[in-house]
């Protein structure tokens, strides 16, 4: 693409960190809802991606992730999607090792961290501990002289809430993220189900274009037309640009998590493509 047709794009920030440190909660706050009591057992087992937009009208992505030490690859794949990622530590646990493995995830994906360090409303929190703990891990904070930013907030008590949206939209400012939204639509699948009544049902992310319904994508070795778009709250969409994510129905199958998505032509070119990958 030209640099013309650039333009500035939300971040897509991945939410990462140990079991029960609050990424959910933190997330529910930052959107103002109620997933994580909804959950079976509070255990996150899937990936969520939501669209929030500030009262500034400023956008931003959220993925959440679990913490469950059982999710590895769903933690990789978070980090690789990424624009930035949010660790969550909790200033009564401190770094454990899943908070050690999402950063040795955003390392590897070369994905700027800000830490925030939650739960400080507990009467036990110790958010200089938590700071010192992440040193030994390459992670040096503003206060410990480094570079790394990081906003100490309650998700319970909702606070710092807005500390950490300028956090995320200052880092999003240095990576000077762009797409051009007047082109088809590359992505990724962020996560993918058969639903009983709907069929195959995939989240995806869009990374560059506009997703439109009706468009003929390939979804890993899946295909199909593009029948229907929600957004995360069951709402129908027809169109989504760069950094949106959308549920989409339509295709041939389910195609695997992490998986790339592209529109095509025509119906015949992309039950090749499609064929092509299932050998
Ligand atoms: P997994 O997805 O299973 O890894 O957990 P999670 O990191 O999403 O944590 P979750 O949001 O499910 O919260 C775990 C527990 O911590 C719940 O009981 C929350 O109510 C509690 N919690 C979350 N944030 C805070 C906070 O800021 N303060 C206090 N005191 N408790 C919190
Ligand atoms: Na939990
Ligand atoms: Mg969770």
């Amino acid at each position: 693409d030209a640099d013309a047709d650039m333009r500035t794009r939300p971040p897509v920030v991945t939410i990462m960190g140990h079991v029960d440190h609050g990424k959910t909660s933190l997330l529910d706050a930052l959107r103002s809802t109620s997933v994580a009591a909804g959950e079976a057992g509070g255990i996150t087992q899937h990936i969520g991606a939501y669209q929030v937009t500030l009262p500034s009208g400023d956008k931003m992505t959220f993925i959440d992730t679990p913490g469950h030490e059982a999710f590895t690859a769903m933690r990789a794949r978070g980090a690789q999607v990424t624009d930035i990622v949010v660790l969550v530590v909790a200033a009564d646990d401190g770094v454990m090792p899943q908070t050690i493995e999402a950063i040795r995830h955003a390392k590897a994906a070369n994905v700027p961290i800000i830490v925030a360090i939650n739960k400080i409303d507990r009467p036990d929190a110790n958010p200089t501990r938590v700071r010192s703990e992440l040193l030994q891990y390459d992670i040096a904070v503003e206060e410990m002289g480094g570079e790394t930013q990081d906003v100490e907030v309650s998700a319970l008590k909702r606070e710092g809430l807005d500390k950490l949206q300028e956090a995320i939209l200052l880092q999003a400012e240095i990576l000077d993220l762009k797409a051009n939204p007047d082109r088809s639509a590359e992505g990724t699948v962020v996560e993918s189900r058969l639903d009983r009544g709907r069929g195959p049902v995939a989240t995806i992310l869009v990374q560059k274009g506009t997703l439109k319904q009706g468009d003929i994508v390939v979804a890993g070795t899946e295909q199909g037309r593009i029948r229907a778009m929600l957004d995360e709250h069951g709402k129908p969409v027809t169109s989504a640009g760069p950094s949106v994510p959308v549920e989409i129905l339509g295709l041939s199958g389910v195609p695997s998590a992490g998986e790339a998505f592209v529109v095509v032509e025509d119906e015949g070119r992309a039950r090749e493509i499609a064929e092509f990958r299932q050998r």
